[in-house]
């Protein structure tokens, strides 16, 4: 959707916010969390918040600015090489970056239930039904091996909703041209804590949060 926003000639500082981008400073900064640490207990502990947005999501902001700088450098020097080897990192931390920021808004303290309207009608259309398409993000978020997420995004090519994974912090539109509508962290500093190693307790519990309201907002601004 980001990428959506730029190529439509919107507000550049719109889109500059949502990545958490100072213009001046062209440095990304890690955005405020739109509730407190606790607002998600008991499906999200406090702790886990805490941790997951102040340190995990702020070390990636603070390694992509790194790597953007020294890219900045080898771009001045005309270094490739130099450019090629920062690639990872910024496939990493801007992935990183990226995946929280949405994540973050994918979820409230006033979450759950069931999305209404387009997107609801949307789900059926694509899933059979509601149950059937929590039944299959549940599955491959839970499927991922080791660190990575699950996604619900748009097709826009094809015109319809799919799920899928991605491993690590690979951005879904970066690496499968997929728009995000809703991501689900399955990395273990995002639910150990809480639920050590029963990842299905976690999914299980983190649809009692889930913002379909800004779900649909993003399910909106793609199709315009
Ligand atoms: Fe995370």
């Amino acid at each position: 959707m980001l990428c959506r926003l730029a190529s439509r000639g919107r507000s550049r500082t719109q889109l500059i916010a949502a990545l958490g981008c100072s213009a001046s400073r062209q440095k990304h900064t890690l955005p405020d969390l739109p509730y407190d640490y606790g607002a998600l207990q008991p499906h999200i502990t406090a702790e886990i918040m805490q941790l997951h947005h102040s340190k995990h999501h702020a070390t990636y902001v603070n390694n992509l600015n790194i790597a953007e700088e020294k890219y900045k450098e080898a771009l001045a020097k005309g270094d490739v090489t130099a450019q090629v080897s920062l690639q990872p990192a910024l496939k990493f931390n801007g992935g990183g970056h990226i995946n929280h920021t949405i994540f973050w808004t994918n979820l409230s303290p006033n979450g759950g239930g069931e999305p209404q309207g387009e997107l609801m009608e949307a789900i059926k259309r694509d899933f059979g039904s509601f149950g059937n398409f929590k039944e299959k993000l549940t599955a491959v978020s839970v499927g991922v091996q080791g660190s990575g997420w699950g996604w619900l995004g748009f097709n826009q090519d094809q015109g319809r909703l799919q799920v899928t994974a991605c491993y690590n912090q690979d951005p879904l539109q970066g690496t499968t041209g997929l728009i995000p509508l809703l991501g689900i962290d399955v990395w273990e500093h995002a639910y150990y804590l809480q639920y050590k190693n029963v990842r299905p307790d976690y999914l299980k519990a983190i649809w009692n949060v889930i913002s379909w309201e800004n779900v649909s907002a993003r399910f909106t601004a793609c199709k315009k």
